[in-house]
């Protein structure tokens, strides 16, 4: 399946991409696709006419047609868990009827979304309150995916803003939980415990410490706390009021969930209109998603752009650098939604891999990335095919001149990435400095860039939630092409499952209970520096 790409990259090794804007004037148009306002430009890639038909070949070998209506259709396309996957329901509540088990799966989507509206209304309104008077605040609770996905949405919303502050606790380490509740009333603030599983083991213990630092502090977990859960049985027992518990079903994964239940806390922060219109944004692009012809389908060119760098090209990593800094922790969410989905050596049906697993992803918001990592982006070895994103303005016309400052990095990047210097350019430089002879050498060789470097860019309007549920369906679709032409299951998380299983069995071992003969002798030593040196 990908001879023919392998073909076409030693073919074209040499070639640079800059010379294919010479050769073709208009590439720019040729080799980008846009969805209303959302443009997806990847022309300062490699890629020319036949690379992208050998690419679109594959999509078609792969079946992602017959396996993206699956998808949509609510077949068990997460197979090693027997699951439907249907996170875009939670995006089409008043789609046609949506038959799963049996049942149509809609009026509970409705249902839900209805009532988080209501009870969104009822906190920001100051209906609901604490033993202190109107909520001002609130804490969610939860890891990974029931942490990921809200703080990146609170954060890239954040002019949107208009209900209480939103905090966010997620790691096991007590520093987490102290330093997030520092500060709050206990009387007036709102404890959202948002698990899928309610099992796991960082959201229940800080679940558990959070709950008796209200009760210390006067407030009423009684009407406090809320729970964003599948297992409703034990959001009950955990003692949460059930007109407070938002459920879920299996059919939404953990990393796809922000849509439905787990987006509570990005419904209070911004209310239920502008949580509607990130919904609408996710259809959008659900909907091009499912029509698009593959060559003007935006999350499929995005798949295969990445496909053409990692698996054909050789790779490693690829940067998401948002120019845009309430982006802040897209990359962080990113890592969740393309790790641990395609971070897969067994295929589907239990054979090994034909090529490599999916790529490393990370990043930081430009500009601060240009004065930490992008050296290595210009100038190391590796190269790093990068997506830049970036608004046409901002939210704050007093400082548009910032924008365009910030614009005009993102857009120097992608371009010095591609052109690059060469040593005589260099050496014309350094000439001008007045060096000479072998000085004038040495310092024009460390002042040379390679260029011939791929770089993609979305740029939107205006980082609105509308856009922002574009982007993050996009993002979504791209790992699920990319999963169906590696023959992954994108939809399980194996993975995670053993350092569980350790983490549980080291907990006696730490409380000196012994256990050490069984781990091999660095854990057994680590395991002893604590107990000599801990509290
Ligand atoms: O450990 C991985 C994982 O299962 C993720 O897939 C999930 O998003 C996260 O843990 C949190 O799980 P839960 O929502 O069940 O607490």
């Amino acid at each position: 399946m990908w001879d023919k790409l392998i073909e076409l990259r030693e073919d074209r090794k040499a070639r640079r991409i800059s010379d294919l804007f010479a050769e073709h004037p208009d590439r720019a148009s040729m080799f980008s696709a846009s969805l209303g306002d959302l443009l997806f430009d990847y022309s300062k890639t490699q890629i020319d006419d036949e690379i992208l038909q050998a690419l679109i070949a594959l999509c078609d070998k792969a079946g992602v047609g017959k396996q993206r209506d699956a998808m949509f259709a609510g077949a068990l396309i997460n197979e090693t868990e027997g699951r439907a996957v249907l996170h875009t329901a939670l995006r089409d509540p008043g789609g046609e009827p949506l038959v799963v088990g049996g049942e149509d799966i809609r009026p509970g989507i409705r249902r839900t979304l209805d009532r988080m509206e209501q009870f969104s209304h009822r906190v920001r309104s100051g209906d609901l309150v604490g033993s202190g008077g109107p909520i001002t605040d609130v804490v969610n609770i939860g890891i990974g995916g029931s942490d990921l996905g809200p703080v990146m949405g609170v954060l890239a919303l954040t002019p949107y803003h208009d209900g209480p502050a939103c905090h966010f606790v997620s790691n096991v380490d007590g520093s987490d939980v102290h330093d997030t509740l520092n500060g709050l009333d206990p009387r007036r603030t709102l404890v959202i415990v948002a698990s899928k599983s309610f099992t796991t083991v960082e959201s229940m213990v800080n679940a558990q410490t959070v709950r008796n630092w209200m009760v210390a502090g006067g407030g009423n977990p009684g009407s406090q706390f809320a729970a964003l859960s599948t297992e409703t049985d034990l959001t009950e027992e955990f003692g949460i009021d059930t007109d407070q518990v938002f459920g879920f079903e299996d059919w939404v994964g953990g990393r796809y969930s922000m849509w439905g239940a787990i987006g509570l806390s990005l419904m209070l922060a911004i209310g239920p209109d502008d949580f509607r219109a990130f919904l609408e944004g996710g259809h959008n692009m659900d909907t091009h998603f499912r029509s698009a012809s593959w060559d003007q389908n935006l999350p499929v060119l995005l798949a295969l752009v990445g496909l053409w760098h990692h698996q054909v090209c050789g790779y490693p990593t690829r940067a998401v650098l948002p120019y845009d800094q309430r982006l802040c922790r897209l990359s962080a969410y990113l890592q969740q939604v393309e790790m641990e989905s395609n971070g897969k050596s067994v295929a589907m049906d239990g054979s090994t891999l034909e090529t490599v697993s999916g790529p490393i992803v990370w990043g930081e918001p430009g500009t601060n990335g240009q004065h930490a990592f992008f050296q290595l982006i210009h100038q190391g070895t590796a190269v790093v095919p990068c997506e830049f994103m970036v608004a046409a303005k901002g939210h704050e016309p007093d400082l548009a001149h910032h924008h365009k400052m910030l614009v005009a990095n993102c857009f120097a990047q992608s371009e010095a990435l591609m052109r690059g210097r060469s040593l005589e350019e260099a050496r014309a430089r350094m000439l001008e400095k007045g060096l000479e002879g072998h000085e004038l050498e040495r310092q024009a060789r460390h002042r040379v860039f390679p260029g011939n470097r791929p770089s993609t860019t979305l740029i939107y309007p205006l980082l609105t939630p509308y856009v922002l549920g574009q982007i993050i369906a996009l993002y979504e679709h791209r790992v699920f092409v990319e999963g169906v032409i590696l023959g992954i299951n994108s939809f399980d998380q194996w993975g995670v499952e053993l350092g569980k299983e350790l983490a549980l069995s080291l907990g006696p071992a730490l409380s000196g209970a012994g256990g050490l003969e069984r781990k091999d002798g660095s854990t057994a030593a680590l395991v002893n520096y604590v107990l000599t040196n801990g509290g």
